[in-house]
């Protein structure tokens, strides 16, 4: 299968670990119990698929990117991943639960994937994620969009990867598709990158789409430049820059 985008699984497990390990207040709420089947939907290199596997669920990991998916299954043999795409997989038995962490804000066919997340569960079965929410990395889009359209003539805007929902957006979307919405949140969760390094990783890993066209060296040159607008305007803590991450939590149940 043809990968949605590139993603770097090294650089991800290397610099951006803070994405799984966010990840674990979400698996408190999904409380998994042993036995359960669950399905990780854009699970990445696999570190919360064996997470809940530790637990004693019964654990699928899928994901868009072959690369992603090859890490996976390096770093955690035993465990099943497979390829598919959340906005057109089909399962072939029902779970107890779909589980997806930073993940959805990278499917623009949402209704595709609420399809897919319903097609899956069982009645009852529910459905817990979290991703970027109506406002997120607001800063770095601006500063990407900005530098891109200034210095390169790219309309950057048309490239924004993200598909970042309000509450009222995606609840009303999982209530068509045939969920009950039983919690759903939108909040502020700034989240240190350290020094500027960080935002450069953070722009190569996540950013790309915004680059499409443009050779290494002009996305090189290109991202200096948005980390310069960058740390004019993010905010500091001890670990550094912060991003403007505002988070979706969600959690719906089939309706039986
Ligand atoms: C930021 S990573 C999160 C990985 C993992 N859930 C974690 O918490 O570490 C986002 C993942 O979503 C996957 N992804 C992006 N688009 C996808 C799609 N359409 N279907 C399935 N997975 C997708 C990417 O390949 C990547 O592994």
């Amino acid at each position: 299968m043809k990968e949605v985008r590139p993603w770097n699984a090294a650089l991800y497990d290397s610099s951006l670990g803070f994405v799984s390990r966010y990840g674990q207040d979400l698996l408190q709420i999904l409380k998994p119990a042993a036995g359960e089947k669950i399905l990780d939907l854009g699970c990445g290199t696999g570190d919360l698929a064996d997470e809940m596997t530790k637990l004693g669920a019964d654990v699928t990991g899928l994901d868009a990117s072959e690369e992603m998916i090859s890490r996976a299954r390096e770093k955690y043999p035993e465990l099943r991943f497979i390829i598919g795409r959340a906005e057109s997989f089909r399962a072939e038995e029902p779970y107890d639960a779909v589980f997806s962490n930073a993940a959805l804000h990278w499917v623009k066919d949402a209704k595709g994937a609420t399809e897919s997340i319903w097609e899956a569960l069982r009645p009852g079965g529910r459905f817990v994620a979290e991703f970027g929410g109506k406002g997120n990395v607001r800063l770095f889009a601006s500063a990407i969009e900005e530098v891109l359209a200034s210095r390169y003539d790219v309309d950057a805007a048309a490239r924004n990867p993200w598909y970042y929902p309000s509450i009222g957006e995606y609840a009303s979307l999982l209530e068509q598709t045939g969920f009950d919405v039983v919690f759903a949140e939108l909040f502020d969760r700034p989240t240190p990158l350290g020094d500027e390094q960080g935002i450069r990783d953070w722009l190569s890993m996540f950013a790309r789409p915004y680059f499409s066209g443009m050779s290494e060296e002009q996305t090189a040159e290109a991202s200096e430049w948005i980390t310069g607008k960058l740390t004019q305007v993010l905010a500091r803590s001890s670990e550094g820059w912060l991003a403007d991450y505002r988070r979706l939590r969600i959690v719906a149940l089939k309706r039986g």
